[in-house]
């Protein structure tokens, strides 16, 4: 009989059917692709460790060219072997669950597709409180070779085992034949082994900065070949200096909002500066940081909000979420994307805009005291108001620095550029200018003003390097350069000049 869904009450027991089950070589190679870098996928996996209650979490390595391993350990309640079994099933839980407030998992598949996106082969060991450790290896190639979904039993070295059964009860994750990570790189080679463990330095800071409140709460400890792990607070909670906005509670107080202003670089020793930055930079790590259970999923982003822009880089926005409004923030497998819901989105840019506004007064306080202190040296515009024959015309400053270092460093024919100057000079739209001036005084842009910065910041460098050049001293170069067209209009640039 057909049947259609258009017709109400489809008994479906009577319809015929057809298996039509993932293929288990392709589907297992799919998971590679999900997106992880080496960084979220040990940290997914660590997640893990902490929902399982773990208190110390140990990440280990050992490097051996394509042999190479990494183990992620943990002091967790660990699992039996229907357990192991279970949590090895891509898909093991369903997203719609509701979840232990305590817990950070959420698809049934970090463990997995984390791993798979490093690794070829993942063993999990575990043990109970009085059980004996118990294992189960996914190995890609033998479910590529066999077309099955089985596990085998297998550990790539005794050295886990017995680690283990030296704890009460604990996990450990290994990844072995780790081919994203380490194809193109040779045991015996020196400069392998620099790449490697620089690779290793970024997982160990990203990891310093997306547990830093599990960390600083003393919730668990965290360990890097044998090293413990120092939380990385991007908000300096600790410096007197730093600007603390009051919290504001939203979507029925289950999301909280607090800005913080960091300080000006002149507050900071140099080491606390160039720590404060963190692993991408000060510029990249503005905006909001959005935590899912004080576990950190986004960095620094503007939610596509606002620019990312020098002088708003001491503006940091922490955002708090529970674990039960993952789908309206829709986060994503990999925890590392989230997006507001709509209706907030007024409410967030709002309190940004005050956050930011203050980030830019921090900013540029030093360059607005220098420039008060230097009010009395010679301004430099880029156009003067000249009288010829008793009429007035409009003549492109000569002496302006810029200008003269243009006609003195020129190479083509000297006669070439002045007369393009005088061109200039001669066709300035005066009446155009006047009419649309006084007709919508507000729309006319300032110097430079608009989306980007760069061009003038890169001309502010420009012209320090020549001053300095001159034998100028640092000193006098930024003075000169606040007394000048258009630079006068940005005195918060004057520190990045001189970096
Ligand atoms: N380190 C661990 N200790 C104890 N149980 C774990 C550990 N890692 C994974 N598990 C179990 O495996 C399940 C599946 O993990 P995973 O694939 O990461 O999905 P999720 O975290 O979304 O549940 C977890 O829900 C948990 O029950
Ligand atoms: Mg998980």
């Amino acid at each position: 009989m057909e049947q259609t869904y258009a017709t109400s009450a489809v008994d479906l027991s009577s319809v015929e059917t057809t298996p039509a089950e993932p293929e288990a070589g392709s589907m297992i190679e799919t998971f590679r692709a999900i997106g992880y870098s080496l960084e979220t996928a040990v940290a997914d996996i660590i997640d893990n460790s902490i929902s399982a209650g773990a208190y110390n979490v140990w990440v280990d390595f050992d490097w051996k060219g394509a042999s190479t391993w990494l183990a992620i350990k943990d002091d967790g309640s660990g699992m039996n072997n229907e357990e192991l079994i279970r949590a090895m099933r891509p898909g093991s839980r369903n997203p719609n669950e509701v979840r232990h407030s305590h817990d950070l998992g959420r698809f049934g598949l970090g463990l997995k597709t984390a791993s798979f996106s490093q690794c070829r082969k993942l063993c999990v060991i575990s043990k109970k409180k009085e059980a004996n450790p118990i294992y189960w290896t996914w190995d890609l190639d033998y479910v590529n070779q066999t077309g099955k979904w089985n596990l085998i039993r297998i550990l790539p070295d005794l050295l886990f085992e017995q680690q283990l059964e030296e704890l009460e009860s604990g996990t450990t994750v290994v990844w072995n034949d780790i081919d994203r990570l380490v194809s193109n790189l040779n045991e015996g080679d020196k400069s392998s082994l620099d790449k490697f463990l620089k690779r290793m330095e970024q997982v160990k800071q990203h990891l310093a900065m997306t547990f830093h409140r599990y960390i600083e709460n003393n919730k668990i400890k965290l360990w890097f070949q044998q090293r413990e792990v120092i939380a990385w607070d991007p908000f300096l909670i600790n410096e007197p200096a730093t600007q603390k906005f009051p919290e504001e509670p939203l979507q029925g107080a289950k999301v909280k909002l607090r800005g913080y202003v960091l300080p000006h670089k002149s507050k900071l020793t140099t080491v606390k500066f160039r720590e404060a930055e963190g692993p991408n930079g000060w510029n990249a790590h503005q905006g909001f940081y959005i935590y899912r259970k004080e576990r950190l999923l986004l960095a620094g982003d503007w939610l596509g909000m606002f620019r990312k822009e020098e002088h708003f880089k001491l503006a940091r926005i922490m955002i708090d979420l529970p674990n039960s409004l993952d789908e309206d923030w829709q986060i994503d497998i990999k925890k590392s994307v989230a997006r507001p819901p709509l209706v907030l989105r007024d409410h967030l840019k709002a309190y940004a805009s005050k956050v930011r506004a203050q980030a830019v007064e921090v900013y540029r306080h030093k360059g607005k005291v220098l420039q008060r202190k230097y009010a009395s040296v010679e301004f430099q515009p880029v156009w003067v108001e000249k009288v010829r024959h008793g009429k007035r015309f409009y003549n492109i400053n000569r002496e302006h620095p810029l200008i003269s270092q243009l006609l003195s460093g020129f190479t083509g024919k000297a006669a070439d550029l002045q007369r393009l100057l005088r061109l200039i000079e001669e066709t300035v739209p005066v009446p155009l200018i006047t009419i649309r001036e006084s007709e919508q005084p507000d729309a006319q842009g300032q110097p430079f003003e608009g989306s980007s910065h760069e061009p003038v910041i890169n001309l502010m460098k420009l012209m320090y390097q020549s001053f300095i050049a001159q034998g100028k001293t640092d000193e006098f170069a930024k003075m000169a350069i606040l007394n000048m067209e258009p630079f006068n209009l940005y005195p918060q640039f004057i520190d990045s000049v001189s970096e």
